[in-house]
């Protein structure tokens, strides 16, 4: 089993050469509506673990205000309103495809308190300073970097003061092997579903969020990084 390396949270240096965003933003709902019907398979094999710590990270108590941008097929959205049934749970997508599996998983939960819609991370469709919690996993490695500012003003937008960010996303690798997927990304970034390694610490620091933790995971291969930071 890999163990994660968790660092001080503050400057990652990670070796490996910075890669551009390749799928323009209004064509990445197409995309994943395509991926729609593969995506849990990928993800068991490559991200579970990542995703299993995240939900750990994020302390969900019953009761609480949570959000989820970039909510995909529910994987993790399941495991939010299990734990928060009377609290408030909004997930948001911008695929349509994404959006309808996460309904279907979520289905076994209709006597909980959540909601399910289209919105995009630019746009956040919940109030100043309201979430306890956000939730965003495998998002940020698909913007540019202008866009990875413009959602972070949003998300520290509708965190609560104190309120928990926590992040998965496809990073830089860091062990041996984890740099074929930079290679695939290199020759398709569409069979990559658009994702290639990032770093965020750095500019969550610039953002004005105070990094608690973050962890390196590695599956099938798979680089990814867990984040837990403080508004
Ligand atoms: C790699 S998938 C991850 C899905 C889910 N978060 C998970 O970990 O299983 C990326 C998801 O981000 C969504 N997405 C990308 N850009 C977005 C944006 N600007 N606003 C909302 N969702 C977005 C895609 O539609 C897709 O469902």
């Amino acid at each position: 089993m890999n163990s994660p390396i968790s660092c001080c949270g503050h400057t990652c240096r990670l070796s490996g050469k910075k890669l551009d965003a390749r799928i323009p933003q209004n064509e990445i709902g197409h995309v994943y509506d395509k991926l729609a019907g593969i995506y849990d398979v990928w993800a068991m094999l490559t991200e579970s673990r990542a995703r299993k710590r995240a939900i750990e990270l994020a302390k969900i108590e019953n009761g609480i205000n949570v959000l989820e941008v970039a909510v995909g097929t529910g994987l993790a959205f399941h495991e939010i309103v299990k734990r928060n049934a009377n609290g408030k749970n909004t997930g948001i997508d911008i695929s349509q495809g994404m959006l309808k599996k996460a309904e279907k998983r979520l289905k076994d939960l209709s006597e909980a308190n959540y909601t399910l819609s289209i919105g995009s991370a630019f746009n956040l469709p919940i109030e100043d300073g309201s979430a306890d919690v956000l939730m965003n996993n495998y998002m940020f490695d698909l913007m540019s970097e202008e866009d990875m500012d413009r959602a972070l003003v949003e998300f520290k937008r509708v965190l609560k003061e104190g309120g928990r960010l926590v992040l998965i996303n496809m990073t830089q690798g860091e062990r041996l092997g984890s740099s074929i997927y930079s290679h695939i990304y290199n020759i398709s970034p569409k069979a990559m579903g658009g994702c290639r390694g990032v770093t965020l610490s750095d500019r969550l620091i610039k953002h004005g969020f105070i990094i608690v933790t973050r962890e390196y995971y590695q599956q099938m291969l798979f680089p990814s990084e867990v984040i837990l930071a403080y508004k």
